[in-house]
Formats: structure tokens, sequence, C-alpha cells
């Protein structure tokens, strides 16, 4: 096991001697299943976090510090010397990925490897704006240097299912734009953090990152309690999110960059192709477990081809393979999260009080720490798997008659990110298509619901997000555009 004792806090790797956290992997060791012990991060508390917080309020030092006035040539030459130390751990951060929250080596490899592009890519975009903002405008006499700056200090906490990608693809455009920021990493998805905690050190200017570790209510809501962090960075759920929102004395002066909750669907019109639709479903409802927020939540099948659709779908998902995250072709892995089994159980032990039946012969069955995926028909709105975000390995079906049903029930949701939209004929799918791109913020045709390419916007409507993050958007997300204007006299 690694204990880790190490956080860093205005450019110094401080050794902290109090309560520790251990961290566990899901994946067993031993024969007999038993959570193995990996390690254990500082337990911090309240000084440290006002440590972190001063430090940050000090770098930036109200705009005139030496991170925010720093020439955009000399914060990208930091960044690059970031990535390039960051290049060299990618052995080490892939096996914590794989110990830590039990991603497929794959998926690892893809989360490090999308990780650098979207640092390379963040610089590359970063020099492009600072290229386009050189040029004067000229309107009615007046010309403008329009620049974008920095907001302020940045609160940054990232999720277990991408601890690497999501919480990089916060810190790292905050960063860039002359903000100074305070990172907290998520529970699981802890300790890959810390190969990397030495490249934050020696690439930035001290106070510019912190890097913390500990509950959020000890660490987190002090800080916001503070009213001195001027930006809510967090992808995670909208509990969270709020409730640190809450903490903040002026949160209407509290720029927000969330990425929360989804309950994207998949609908299936009598036309679609069906064994593209059934692969692109099973990638979209299962890769790792369901533990994604562009995951698809429901399946909304046509009746004229939904008995097609159940058995096939049903049959492929009994035949994926479970694992260890290192093993050839596994596609189901152990669940980070202790309780998830239990909560996947509720919500099937519900939906069939309900009504609802497993197609699947294998649904519902538990192993160690996993309950293999469910797959749920009939699932209508009173059940809680319909209503909730499921996270995990369980697959609710609706049927329809009309368009109108799940466009209906899109149009209620809470929430309001992407949809996979699954047919052929272009005079059917072109409306409709107008429709959803006003119900979601991205329409999938015939493939699965999923963040990247990165430079694409990832954003949502409702209680699904704030701001937009791409590598292009989350720059301006974490940025004010300012100018400098003079008259033609
Ligand atoms: O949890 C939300 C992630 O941003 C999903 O990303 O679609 O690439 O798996 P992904």
């Amino acid at each position: 096991p690694i204990h880790q004792t190490q956080y860093l806090i205005d450019g110094k790797l401080k050794v902290w001697s109090g309560p520790t956290t251990d961290v566990y992997s899901s994946i067993s060791s031993t024969e007999e299943y038993k959570p193995t012990l990996l390690g254990s991060v500082p337990h911090l508390q309240e000084p440290e976090a006002m440590d972190a917080l001063n430090a940050a309020l000090n770098a930036y030092n109200k705009g005139q510090g030496v991170w925010p006035t720093m020439h955009v040539r000399d914060r990208i030459i930091c960044m690059e010397n970031f990535v390039k130390q960051m290049k060299t751990k990618r052995d080490i951060v892939v096996k914590y990925l794989m110990w830590e929250i039990g991603k497929s080596l794959p998926d690892s490899q893809k989360e490090f490897d999308r990780t650098v592009e979207y640092v390379e890519d963040t610089i590359e975009d970063y020099k492009n704006l600072d290229r386009n903002a050189a040029k004067f405008q000229k309107h009615d006499g007046v010309y403008a240097h329009i620049k974008r700056g920095p907001l302020g200090v940045v609160l940054c906490l990232g999720p277990y299912n991408y601890p690497l990608n999501e919480t990089f693809a916060l810190l790292i455009p905050a960063i860039i734009m002359g903000n100074t920021t305070i990172f907290k990493p998520a529970k699981h998805g802890v300790l890959l953090i810390t190969p990397l905690l030495e490249a934050f050190q020696s690439c930035f200017p001290k106070g510019v990152v912190n890097i913390i570790f500990g509950r959020g209510r000890t660490v987190a809501a002090p800080i916001m309690q503070t009213g001195k962090v001027d930006v809510l960075a967090l992808i995670g759920n909208s509990k969270s999110a709020n409730a640190l929102q809450d903490q903040h004395p002026k949160s209407n002066r509290l720029r927000l960059v969330l990425g929360l909750e989804a309950k994207n669907p998949a609908i299936i019109l009598p036309d679609a192709d069906m064994d593209l639709t059934i692969n692109e479903c099973l990638a979209g409802t299962l890769s790792f477990n369901g533990q994604r927020c562009t995951a698809l939540k429901v399946i909304y099948v046509h009746e004229d081809v939904r008995e097609n659709f159940l058995k096939k779908f049903s049959e492929e998902v009994d035949k994926l393979k479970f694992g260890n995250p290192w093993d050839d072709g596994v596609k189901l892995t152990p669940l980070p999260e202790p309780d998830k089994p239990a909560y996947i159980q509720d919500l099937i032990d519900d939906a069939l009080a309900k009504g609802a039946k497993i197609l699947n012969k294998k649904g519902g069955k538990h192993f160690d720490n996993y309950i293999w995926p469910a797959v749920l028909y009939p699932v209508t709105k009173e059940m809680r798997v319909y209503q909730e975000e499921q996270f995990g390995p369980i697959i609710p079906i609706v049927s329809f008659s009309d368009i109108e049903e799940p466009l209906d029930d899109m149009a209620e949701s809470n929430y309001g990110q992407q949809v996979s939209l699954f047919g052929k004929d272009v005079y059917t799918l072109s409306p409709l298509i107008d429709t959803l791109v006003n119900l979601v913020c991205r329409v999938n045709l015939n493939s699965s619901c999923q963040r990247g390419p990165d430079v694409y916007p990832f954003t949502g409507r409702k209680d699904s997000a704030q701001s937009t993050l791409s590598v292009h958007d989350a720059l301006r997300s974490f940025s004010i555009r300012t100018f400098v204007a003079f008259k033609d006299n």
C-alpha cells in the first residue's frame, strides 16, 4: 500500500502527520472476495483548507499577481513543461485508474491519453485565442483591443468516474487563463493524482495550483464560506454542487462551471438497423458499467420492433465478460462504490413491485461486490429507475407507439444533456432532430451518447450543466472578456 502524506500548498509539497483516509480497491487480491487496501491519503482539516485558499488568494493578488499578469507566452511554457512531465507518469496513473476505480486497461489508457491530448489542445487553442486578441477592431470610430482575462480563485472538484480527464478538463483551462486554483480530488481516484503532485509543484509559480485531500464538508465547505471563491468548478452530482454553492455568502457573484446528472435516452424508430442499434445501446448503457454521465439511462423502443430488440439485446447483455480491468476483452468490472449493488437492487425491487420484469437470465445476480446488469421491461414513470440517474448497471426500457411519448417525457425531464436516435428515413429523422436539439444539447444519430471528441461542446440544459466544457469553450468558461478602447480623434 502507498501511504501518501504529501499535499501541495503555496508551491510546497507539505508532509501531513495527522489523520489519514484509507483508500480501498473493490478488486480482490485474494481468492475469497475481500476489498484490497491500496493506501491512504491525508485527511486534511479546516486550517489546511484555509492555507490553500490563502495561497491561491495571494498568488492571484487581486489580479496583480505574477500568474494573472504573466505574459501568455510564459504561461504556455509552464503548461508545456507540465504536459511533458505528465506524460512520464502514464504507467503509474493507468495502474491506479484500474485499481482505484476498476476501469478496464484500454479505457484507462484512453483516459490518460485523452487527457494529455486535452492539455495539448488547450495550449494550442489558447495560442489562437491570444493571436486573435492581438487584432484591433474598429466600429463607429472606436478602436478596441479585446482580450480574455482571468476571474480569480477557482475551487475545483472532480468525479470518480473520470478522476483524471474530467478534473483536468476543469483545472487546466482554469490555470492557463490566469486564475489560481484549489483542487480536491474525488474519494475514489485520489491516489492517482499523487504521481502528478511534483509536476504541478515544479511547473507553476507558487500558489497557482493547490491540491488538498479530505472530505468536502471539512475542506471545501469552509473555503466556500469565506465568500472568496470566484468560480465553483465541479463535475459530479447536483447535491454536492448545490450544497457548496449555498455555503457562499454572495452566491450571485459566484460563477458556476458545472457538469451534473443526465438521463440520456435512446429512441429506437421502426426502421432502425437492429444490429447497429444493439451494439450502440450496449456500449451506451454499459461502458464502464454505466458509470458515465453520458451513459444511455433509458431506452425507448417503438412497439413494431420491440420484441426483436428486447430478445436480442437481453441475450447480448448476458454475453458480456466480467473480470478484472486488465483481463482481455473484459467489459464489466468491479464497482468502486461498495454501496452501488445494494442501490441497484433497490431500483430493481421497486420496478419489479410495480410490474416490470428482468428480461435477461443473469440480470440482477449478485457476486463479490457486483450485480449483473438487469434489463428491465416494461418500465413506467412511477418507477424509481425511470426517475433517478442510476449511474450503474441497470437498463430500463419503455415501449412507445407515438413519437410524442418520448418527446413529452424528455420535455418534462429535469435533465437535458444528450439523446441517441436510431432510424434511417431522412424525412422522419430531419424534423425530429430539429425538435430534439431544443430538448437536449447533442443529438447522436445512430450512435450512443458520448462526451468526445473533447473539442466538441459538452454541456446540457436544465439540471444537467452550467457553462460549456470543450477545449475551446472551457477557456471561455474560466475567463471574462476585457478590453481597452480608444477613439479615432
Ligand atoms: O461522466 C461523464 C463523462 O464526461 C462521460 O464522458 O462520454 O467520454 O464517457 P464519455
